[in-house]
């Protein structure tokens, strides 16, 4: 078999163990297994998912699949094992698991291959990174890849609508609610292979943003690259301190689809109107604002569309729709 699909083969192998040491092992069962619980997941669902646990040992999982025969070579390329050397002894590289004490996500490709995984600290309080990923590699293109999008597929395409999520547990947590067209790009900046991807399902996107204004203020960039592939975009927002997961883990289905009903606000509309908030009476700020807007509209390739928008962002932003048109054709100007 080829580099890549030994890749594959032993990605395959580390959930299985994973899921294995979560369901199977006293530390996993008490650790990782509760620990899922605790934030509301049915173990249908942990099924389904695949989730699983890297038991907090040094090698532990590297053992394993050496044990079963899965090359070093893999396990280093793949991330699931980093390999040091050892100065002292130099034929005795030491090897640790990545993924050492975390809960496990594993990533799926589009057909349901295991690419990848995402790795979550069980405790809030050490310095460690909240999640650790796997690194780039040849099977593993972060960039290209959304969190969910195997099992949201068919739901995408039938409800002709995505909700796109900042993580992963937000799409677990709104998937088991009963809202299964959902993805995450996963902490990562949208890219324009992530759109292409749901685009192929849909031509409609709902982005839910964690309730922190941080969060927000960054994301609303990558939007752009969602309206210049043609597609609808709304955009809804949580109440402060609440993100998808925390929502749908406290609401009934009917309470998550009715709020998302009410707050899922078309996007230029969205930012014209925070943008104009922002602004406020400041006569510079709203004329960078101003540009700002029309540069999201100028990304849009329907000309109607961007007829449209015009209009209702000179009400929105008190300016005629004349200096709109004239900003818009300077700025696509500039674009070609
Ligand atoms: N993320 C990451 N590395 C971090 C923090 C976040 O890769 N150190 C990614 C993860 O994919 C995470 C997403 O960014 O799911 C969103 O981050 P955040 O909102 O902070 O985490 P949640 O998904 O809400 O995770 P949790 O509820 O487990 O705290
Ligand atoms: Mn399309
Ligand atoms: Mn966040
Ligand atoms: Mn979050
Ligand atoms: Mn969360």
């Amino acid at each position: 078999a080829n580099e890549r699909e030994s890749m594959y083969l032993v990605s395959e192998f580390a959930r299985n163990h994973f899921s294995e040491m979560l369901w199977d092992t006293e530390l996993g069962k008490a650790i990782g297994l509760s620990y899922f619980k605790e934030r509301g997941f049915t173990e249908d669902t942990i099924k389904k998912f695949g989730l699983g646990y890297c038991l907090d040992q040094w090698d532990g999982f590297t053992k394993a699949a050496l044990d079963k025969g899965y090359q070093l070579k893999y396990l280093e390329k793949t991330g699931l094992t980093i390999v040091k050397q050892d100065v002292q002894n130099p034929n005795n590289d030491r090897t640790f698991d990545r993924f050492k004490g975390r809960v496990m996500f594993p990533i799926h490709s589009m057909s349901g291959r295991v690419l990848g995984f995402g790795g979550r600290i069980l405790k809030n309080d050490k310095k460690a990174a909240k999640y650790l990923n796997s690194p780039e590699s040849d099977i593993y293109h972060k960039s290209k890849v959304l969190y969910g999008i195997f099992f949201a597929k068919q739901a995408i395409a039938k409800e002709d609508n995505c909700y796109l999520v900042e993580g992963y547990t937000d799409v677990i947590q709104l998937y088991q609610r009963g809202i299964e067209n959902v993805v995450s790009s996963s902490g990562t900046a949208l890219t324009p292979e992530q759109i292409r991807l749901i685009n192929r399902l849909t031509n409609n996107i709902t982005v839910l943003f964690d309730g922190d204004a941080a969060g927000l203020r960054a994301s609303v960039r990558g939007i752009d690259l969602i309206l210049e592939q043609g597609m609808n975009v709304k955009v809804c927002t949580f109440p402060e301190g609440e993100d998808p997961d925390s929502f749908a883990k406290n609401n009934e289905l009917e309470e998550v689809q009715q709020y998302l009903t009410e707050n899922a606000k078309d996007f230029i509309r969205f930012k014209a109107n925070v943008l104009a908030n922002e602004a406020a009476d400041d006569p510079i700020k709203r004329a960078e604002t101003v540009r700002d807007i029309v540069h999201s509209i100028a990304k849009i390739p329907d000309a109607i569309k961007r007829e449209i928008y015009i209009q209702e962002c000179a009400q929105i932003m008190k300016v005629s729709e004349g200096v709109l048109f004239s900003t818009l054709a300077q700025i696509s100007k500039k674009d070609q």
